[in-house]
């Protein structure tokens, strides 16, 4: 790579990360801020993106260096209704399992597998706020709290065919920047971060994109 090309690289990585460190800093996910997470905080902690991922030992199956303790066989009670055309698995993949991790309340917040330092596997801080439990779980308390049971959220695990229901869906261009392409997870299925962006709140609830005249439902459902 030329100088200036690798320069205008760095450049481009540099803006992105504090894009990203800007966005999640002033949001409910900086776990370290009682001021930005009020309900749920940790005590004695600095590193916003550490409850998330790591530079070194993360996770291969999560990707993305993911840090947060994920629980693969835990089961999930997934949606089910007789309307349904497409396929949904048995279990949901990574882009909702990343998620699920904290949100279904069966792992702590602050779980981590590699801690900032030489420590290896542990929790960092100790809880705060109103939503933890002692052990730093997210509760019931807590209006993001999802469960174990996903029969009342929308599906995740769908694999996406709209051949299944024509009238009903948008069909896949084949193009990942071209709807509904983009919103799916890893490029096939409707998980969780089809429609969140865990580090970006500026269409709030983490949305990708604004919801207003139901747009973002309408980026796959046609009615
Ligand atoms: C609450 C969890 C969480 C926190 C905190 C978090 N991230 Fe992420 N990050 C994720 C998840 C989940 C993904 C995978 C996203 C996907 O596959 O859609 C990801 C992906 C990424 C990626 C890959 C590109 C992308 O956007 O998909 C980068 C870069 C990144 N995060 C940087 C950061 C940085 C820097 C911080 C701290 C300032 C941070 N993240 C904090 C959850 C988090
Ligand atoms: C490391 C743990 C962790 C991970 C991973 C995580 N969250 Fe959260 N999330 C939380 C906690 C804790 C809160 C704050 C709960 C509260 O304030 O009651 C929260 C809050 C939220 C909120 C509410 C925002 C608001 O403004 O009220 C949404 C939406 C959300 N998370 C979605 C997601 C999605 C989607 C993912 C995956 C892409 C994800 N989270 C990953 C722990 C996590
Ligand atoms: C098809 C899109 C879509 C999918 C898939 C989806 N969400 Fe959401 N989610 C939304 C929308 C839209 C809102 C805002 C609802 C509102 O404003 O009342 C929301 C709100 C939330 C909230 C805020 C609390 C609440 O219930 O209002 C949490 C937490 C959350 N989602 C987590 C998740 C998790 C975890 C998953 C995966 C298991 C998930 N979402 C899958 C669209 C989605
Ligand atoms: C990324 C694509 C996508 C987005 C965005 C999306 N959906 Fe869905 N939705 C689906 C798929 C796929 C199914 C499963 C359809 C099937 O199997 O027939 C589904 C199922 C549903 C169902 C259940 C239908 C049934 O027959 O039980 C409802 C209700 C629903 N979506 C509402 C919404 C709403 C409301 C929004 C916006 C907040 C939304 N969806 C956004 C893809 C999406």
């Amino acid at each position: 790579m030329s100088k200036h090309g690798l320069t205008a690289c760095l450049v481009f990585i540099a803006i992105s990360v504090s894009a990203v460190l800007a966005g999640v800093s002033q949001t409910k996910h900086n776990f370290t801020s009682a001021t930005y997470s009020p309900n749920a905080y940790f005590l004695g902690t600095n590193q916003v993106c550490v409850y998330c991922h790591t530079p070194h030992n993360g996770s291969l199956t999560m990707g993305a260096l993911y840090n947060h303790q994920t629980n693969e066989s835990q089961p999930y009670q997934m949606y089910s209704s007789s309307t349904l055309d497409m396929t949904i698995s048995a279990a949901p993949h990574k882009g909702s399992l990343v998620c699920l991790s904290c949100h279904d309340g069966t792992i702590a917040v602050n779980s981590l597998s590699n801690l900032p330092g030489p420590q290896g596997a542990g929790n960092y801080g100790s809880p705060g706020g109103s939503a933890l439990d002692a052990n730093g779980r997210l509760t019931v308390a807590s209006d993001a709290f999802v469960g174990t049971d996903l029969r009342d959220d929308h599906p995740v695990g769908v694999l996406y065919d709209a051949s299944r229901d024509p009238s009903g869906f948008v069909a896949k261009t084949g193009i990942a920047t071209s709807y509904p392409d983009k919103l799916l997870s890893e490029g096939l299925y409707v998980e969780c971060n089809s429609c969140h962006d865990p580090h970006d709140n500026t269409y709030s609830n983490f949305l990708v994109e604004s919801n207003a005249t139901s747009q973002l439902c309408m980026r796959c459902h046609t009615k």
